[in-house]
């Protein structure tokens, strides 16, 4: 065990866990942020999704010890209100369905839109990866459109 210090969702952040600990584990069981959730365990799926330094980020494979120094963000503080244009395009668009998913797509399309304001379909598919086995991937698309445009009220 070794400390480690970051900042979490714009506050310094120690945790005293493993060095091999994943992320994902240390924001869910040791610091309580369970809106990240576990899916696949294998990076695959993205429903751990987080921003890492602005990256979006799987954090079932990222050990606790390479984020030392770093800034994450989880879908706890992309915004104080649920107020993120993204979260507002996936309100107006009632984009999910059983919801599990979700906070991993929210937070790849906010990490693709900070670094591509206008999007075309192909970069969303290049970029939203994360599976949903609901299939919301129409109401996601139409979303990221929206909340490009800024036309969510
Ligand atoms: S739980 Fe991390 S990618 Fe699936
Ligand atoms: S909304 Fe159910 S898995 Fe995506």
């Amino acid at each position: 065990m070794a400390p480690v210090s970051f900042t979490l969702n714009g506050k310094p952040a120690t945790v005293d866990v493993a060095p091999d600990t994943p992320l994902l584990w240390v924001l869910r069981d040791t610091l309580s942020l369970t809106g990240t959730k576990f899916g696949c365990g294998i990076a695959q799926c993205g429903a751990c999704t987080v921003h890492l330094d602005g990256v979006a980020t799987r954090t079932c494979v990222l050990p606790i010890s390479a984020v030392a120094g770093k800034t994450v963000t989880t879908i706890e503080g992309l915004s104080s209100h649920r107020d993120h244009p993204v979260q507002r395009a996936w309100i107006e668009g009632d984009v999910p369905q059983c919801g599990y998913c979700q906070s991993g797509q929210i937070m790849a399309a906010a990490a693709l839109l900070a670094k591509t304001p206008h999007p075309t379909d192909a970069d969303i598919d290049a970029a939203m990866t994360n599976i949903c086995r609901c299939g919301t991937y129409q109401r996601i698309r139409a979303a990221i459109h929206r909340a490009a445009q800024g036309s969510v009220t």
